[in-house]
């Protein structure tokens, strides 16, 4: 569904090798994994799925349209929720205030000064109900634990109704049971929704559990790309065996 030609993302004037050229497809209703060290490549790929980073060269396709014109990539972003390690939330706004501004990408900047619409206010308490956190929607974000703040930040991706969901460390920040609540929530959500749902961890373990599929990356390189079966101990050796600076 979305397909990277030969993609790579270069910093520092040529410098900086974050992403060597790459060809990769993440297919529809896929759940993938991308595991490295810090400094890997992990947000630069995650990111230049919906062209967040400027590809240096190469070129990203969805559905088979090359998403090198503005039409075409708004679309694209439109369908394309993404989730953060810190879930930038308005932490001073209810939790359902902020699964509203989800919805805003439908609305024209004029009518984003008017009140919501009912159906959305539906829709996003629908989505807080999705998340186990109905009973939250009137509560005011900094009073949730760091568990729902992110679940409430899934929520907010999910009003968004969006294809394709991209997460970066989404329980980086969270206990093991809480990480284990948020990663099975996401599995579930990317097979009921048929998303093409892409998420960087730095947990080995989840990945086995919840992955689909693993990508991993050693210096802006992919060097695995597989089922969880084929993930063997001497290829997590070498995932997590570059000197955590690597060699730029
Ligand atoms: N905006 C930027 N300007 C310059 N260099 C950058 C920029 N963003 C990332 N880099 C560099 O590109 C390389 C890859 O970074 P990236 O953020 O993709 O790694 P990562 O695998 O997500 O790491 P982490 O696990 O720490 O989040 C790193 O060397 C990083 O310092
Ligand atoms: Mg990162």
């Amino acid at each position: 569904m979305i397909q990277l030609n030969k993609l790579s993302v270069i910093y520092n004037r040529g410098i900086l090798t974050a992403l060597h050229p790459t060809t990769i497809e993440f297919r529809r209703g896929e759940f993938t994994v991308l595991l490295g060290t810090s400094g890997a490549g992990k947000s630069t790929l995650l990111r230049s799925l919906n062209l967040l980073n400027t590809p240096t060269s190469g070129e990203v396709s969805v559905a088979g349209v090359c998403i090198n014109n503005a039409r075409a990539l708004r679309n694209h972003r439109r369908n394309t929720a993404m989730i953060f390690q810190q879930h930038q939330l308005m932490r001073r706004q209810t939790a359902l205030y902020n699964v509203l501004a989800g919805r805003l990408g439908y609305y024209s900047s004029l009518r984003s000064l008017l009140p919501m619409r009912e159906v959305d206010r539906q829709l996003a308490l629908h989505c807080l109900e999705r998340v186990g956190l109905l009973d939250k929607a009137l509560e005011r974000v900094d009073c949730l634990s760091g568990g729902q703040m992110q679940r409430v930040g899934i929520a907010r991706a999910l009003v968004q109704q969006p294809k394709v969901l991209l997460a970066d460390e989404p329980v980086a920040s969270l206990d093991p049971s809480c990480a284990h609540q948020v990663m099975s929530l996401l599995q579930g959500l990317c097979a009921e929704k048929n998303m093409t749902t892409v998420v960087s961890l730095h947990q080995v373990e989840f990945a086995k559990i919840y992955a689909q599929r693993i990508v991993a990356l050693v210096e802006g390189q992919v060097i695995f790309d597989g089922c969880v079966d084929e993930l063997t101990d001497d290829i997590v050796k070498k995932i997590y065996s570059t000197p955590l600076l690597g060699s730029y």
